[in-house]
């Protein structure tokens, strides 16, 4: 079989014999793979396997074979393989299956999933996912089974879609000890934001609209209410620092009760509000926590807009890097499942010292630092409130600030409008502790001119 050209354009190729003879000198038994399921994901990984077979096998130096796919829907499925492979409704004929080297789950949830997956792993298999919510959760228990059964887990795809992500964390930057990572990491929430501000739309409008463009799933409330993002936050922070997984110490605050206004207003003073996935390592512990946040729309990331990801990455050698791409989305997840896919091929082999850890840093060094309670994050604050537009009002605002420590930054009065005795007040803060700024909400809101509750939306300088 002749592999490329001899060349084309300013582009050149090696001889097809030469190829044919490295592959030939590689002429290894075929890599089995089972997959558990055949949706978006799954049938994704199966179209771009087959269309970029020569390429990848290029790459992995034996062939990727397909051999069996565990659906519901056989017969659906069966009109998709067109007889590439074996198809069977019963998911443990995959991952029992003897001749299967790498167990692909694309099915998603974790029931009956992390079963198969316990299972697999059980039986020798190497297991790639996409599942984010398995591993955030069940992450713990997965790794010390498959270290035991001496196989790798692998879960590129498991953030951000088709952005190798994990790979950078666990791999390009390893020579440094990382500081923070902030990422837009949920594509439907930042297309409803990038809705509401370009349209100036409200939250549940632009909600429709992700909907009706199949963006947001019919019960969006994973993505909308933040955990999505923080299942992949809580991921990558195990990573970046050495801990173990942690999906209930993280804070997840989503973005269904943004208000439009709030957008406009952070656009008056220079900001743009996304959902930010968070994790910063301080010297009391480890900050993870998803909340819509602004951030300054002179900033790279600010200008991430519609369904796209983005991850900046900042460590102490590297200083600050950033990772852009679509973060769903078939043929995008699929690059990430057959990067591990090949991943592993290329490493089965090896002994498991030999192998990248699955949390970047070795099993017997992961670190006890603590996941700090969001009481005890730093950063600085934007609050909108509605008060009386009379002598002094603003005075006693700021003495109650003063008093917490809190330090303002901006602060814009809107004019009132002609005959209404109320007016919106937005004050930027300078970065202070959780706590304070919780009490000095709670003395603000007792004031008698100080109207309804006051909206608090936390800031990032991302410098
Ligand atoms: N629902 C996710 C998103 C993609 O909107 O980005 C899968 O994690």
């Amino acid at each position: 079989m002749a592999v490329g050209k001899i060349s084309e354009g300013s582009v050149y190729y090696d001889k097809p014999s030469k190829i044919n003879n490295f592959l030939s000198r590689k002429r290894m038994k075929p890599i089995k793979v089972g997959l558990l399921g055949l949706g978006t994901v799954g049938y994704g990984a199966f179209r771009v396997l087959a269309r970029n077979q020569e390429e990848i096998q290029r790459r992995a130096g034996r062939c990727i074979d397909v051999t069996k796919v565990a659906v519901r829907n056989v017969e659906r499925a069966g009109k998709l393989v067109d007889g590439v492979c074996e198809v069977t409704d019963n998911p443990l004929n995959v991952v029992m299956d003897p001749e299967i080297d790498i167990v692909v789950e694309t099915i998603g949830g974790d029931d009956p999933t992390l079963e198969l997956v316990l299972k697999a792993i059980d039986n020798g298999k190497h297991v790639v996912t996409a599942n984010k919510a398995l591993l955030a959760v069940h992450g713990n228990e997965i790794f010390t089974a498959a270290r035991k059964a001496n196989v790798m887990v692998a879960f590129e795809a498991a953030v951000a879609g088709g952005i190798p992500i994990i790979k950078a964390l666990r791999e390009g930057l390893t020579a440094n000890r990382i500081q923070w990572i902030a990422g837009i990491i949920n594509g439907t929430t930042n297309f409803i934001l990038s809705e509401m501000r370009e349209k100036g739309l409200d939250f549940d409008v632009a909600l429709q609209d992700a909907q009706r463009l199949g963006y947001a799933e019919a019960d969006p409330t994973f993505d909308i209410e933040g955990v999505d993002a923080a299942h992949k936050a809580t991921i990558m922070s195990a990573i970046a620092f050495g801990v173990p997984v942690q999906f209930n110490k993280a804070y997840v605050e989503g973005i269904s009760k943004l208000s439009s206004i709030d957008i406009k207003y952070a656009e008056e003073l220079g900001y743009r509000i996304k959902l930010l996935g968070i994790t910063r390592r301080t010297d009391i512990g480890i900050e993870l926590r998803v909340h819509p946040t602004l951030i300054l729309a002179k900033r790279l990331i600010a200008n991430v807009e519609g369904v796209m990801n983005a991850v900046l990455v900042h460590g102490d050698a590297v200083g600050a890097t950033m990772y852009y791409g679509k973060g769903a989305g078939a043929e995008p997840t699929a690059s990430a499942v057959i990067a591990d896919i090949v991943d592993i091929t290329r490493l089965h082999t090896a002994d498991q010292e030999n192998r990248v850890p699955y949390l970047a840093f070795q099993h017997d060094a992961l670190s006890s630092m603590p996941v700090l309670p969001i009481e005890q994050i730093r950063t600085s604050y934007y609050l909108r409130l509605r008060v009386a537009d009379q002598t002094g009002v603003l005075a006693e605002i700021t003495r109650i600030l003063a008093n917490q420590n809190i330090s303002i930054d901006a602060l814009l009065q809107k004019e009132s409008r002609e005959g209404e005795p109320q007016t919106d007040i937005i004050i930027l803060t300078h970065e202070t502790q959780e706590k304070f700024i919780n009490s000095a909400i709670s003395c603000i809101e007792a004031l008698d001119t100080v109207f309804s509750q006051v909206t608090r939306i936390r800031m990032e300088t991302l410098s």
